[in-house]
């Protein structure tokens, strides 16, 4: 990085936290969007978090000013002219994605590097519009990107290491933690956590418990900060399905990643969540009181069969040489909140409890969504650990 000058492409939910959280850390931004009504509903937007927490003594309120002064909103991206490092958070679709990306290489010093957000898109596919990709790459940040702490940082086939270096760096400075992960759908984190998602679905579809129960099972009796259904109804059953079923998709249809027809009727109902009102509860007054309905006792099972199905993705993660084992532990604790890295769960519980379980779904069911890892089965044949 050559200067402290920061483009971003698109002032939405992302490009607004991530231009907060390098304003903060004293770079200057640039933040584009082509419509300028959207750079003011960020403006706005940015002015009352800084406001809240000026309020609130978390910043004094010269600092809170300053970090709104150092953030141009602009309609120009000539303005990237003197940025060294550039994001894009627009919407999520590759030709408009590689547009604009054509566009900004032709406007930026040679030295600046390319960065885009992506959630579920390939750099490789972006990559390909750009004359010099090995100055490119992917930076994941989490949603609220100025209070998550976990960036996946992503390389392309083509991207040159000094790049990733570089990236890495740049985002340290603003006080992130980065984890480096393979260009593969999801990356780490929307990868290895489909279960918690998935499995719950399927214990649910099976009619073994209520979605009260079975969140009940993860928050009491695994410690999740919230269950499945909660979490799902939290991020819009829209958002999550279409997650699912791109990863589904992406993996050549494998039966692990298989979406629900639940979460597809809720979304067809137009129940997508706390933002409709409804989703697999109803956020009126007394929802959230809701009584549950299954008495006590399935919780250890149904806890169990998720962590089981969690583990196995984890341990499969690290066998096809996604991430590292620490980072893919760091990025589902510090990405989703995780109580634990679910490698070092493995390890307390032992790999070959895990592997009996696996072998014991897969057996009742017959299916291949169950098979366990090839690296779970070494360790627990060879009786060792992930750590
Ligand atoms: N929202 C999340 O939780 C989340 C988390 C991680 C990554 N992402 C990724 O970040 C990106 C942005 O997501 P978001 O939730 O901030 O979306 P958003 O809809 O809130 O914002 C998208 C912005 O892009 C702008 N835009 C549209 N077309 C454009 C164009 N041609 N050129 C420039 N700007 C354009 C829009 O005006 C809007 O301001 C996506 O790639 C998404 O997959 C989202």
């Amino acid at each position: 990085m050559s200067n402290n000058k920061i483009g971003i492409v698109g002032a939405g939910t992302m490009g607004t936290g991530i231009a907060q959280t390098a304003a903060s850390a004293g770079f200057e931004v640039f933040l584009f969007d082509p419509y300028p009504e959207q750079l003011l509903i960020a403006e706005s937007s940015l002015q009352k978090v800084m406001n809240r927490l000026s309020e609130k003594g978390k910043i004094d309120s010269s600092e809170a000013d300053s970090v709104i002064t150092r953030i141009h909103f602009t309609d120009h991206i000539k303005d990237f002219k003197k940025c060294g490092f550039v994001i894009e958070a627009i919407i999520e679709d590759l030709n408009t994605k590689k547009d604009q990306f054509a566009r900004i290489e032709a406007m930026v010093p040679s030295h600046c590097i390319l960065a885009t957000n992506t959630s579920s898109l390939s750099i490789a596919s972006i990559s390909s519009a750009l004359k010099k990709p090995e100055r490119f790459l992917g930076v994941h940040f989490f949603n609220p990107a100025a209070v998550m702490k976990l960036v996946e940082v992503i390389p392309g086939l083509l991207t040159h290491p000094d790049t990733v270096r570089s990236a890495r760096a740049l985002i340290h400075s603003w006080g992130k933690t980065t984890v480096l992960a393979k260009d593969t759908p999801g990356f780490i984190v929307n990868r290895v956590a489909r279960p918690f998602y998935g499995e719950a679905l399927r214990i649910l579809d099976e009619g073994i418990a209520d979605v009260i129960t079975i969140d009940r099972a993860m928050k009491e009796t695994g410690g999740f900060r919230m269950g499945p259904f909660e979490l799902m109804d939290l991020i819009g059953n829209d958002i999550n399905y279409t997650v699912t079923e791109t990863i589904f998709r992406e993996f050549y249809y494998d039966p692990r990643y298989r979406p629900s027809f639940t979460q597809k009727r809720l979304v067809e109902a137009g129940r997508l969540g706390r933002k409709s009102g409804a989703g697999f509860y109803t956020y009126d007054a007394k929802a959230a009181t809701d009584a549950p309905v299954e008495p006590a006792g399935k919780e250890t099972l149904i806890f169990n069969r998720i962590l089981c199905m969690l583990i196995n993705e984890a341990a499969d993660a690290l066998f096809m040489n996604i991430a590292s084992a620490d980072d893919i532990d760091l990025a589902m604790t510090l990405g989703v909140n995780y109580p634990k890295g679910l490698l070092q769960w493995a390890d307390e519980l032992g790999p070959s409890r895990i592997l009996k379980q696996l072998e014991q779904l897969q057996s009742e069911y017959g299916e291949d969504r169950y098979r366990p890892s090839p690296l779970l089965r070494k360790m627990a044949e060879l009786n060792s650990t992930f750590f």
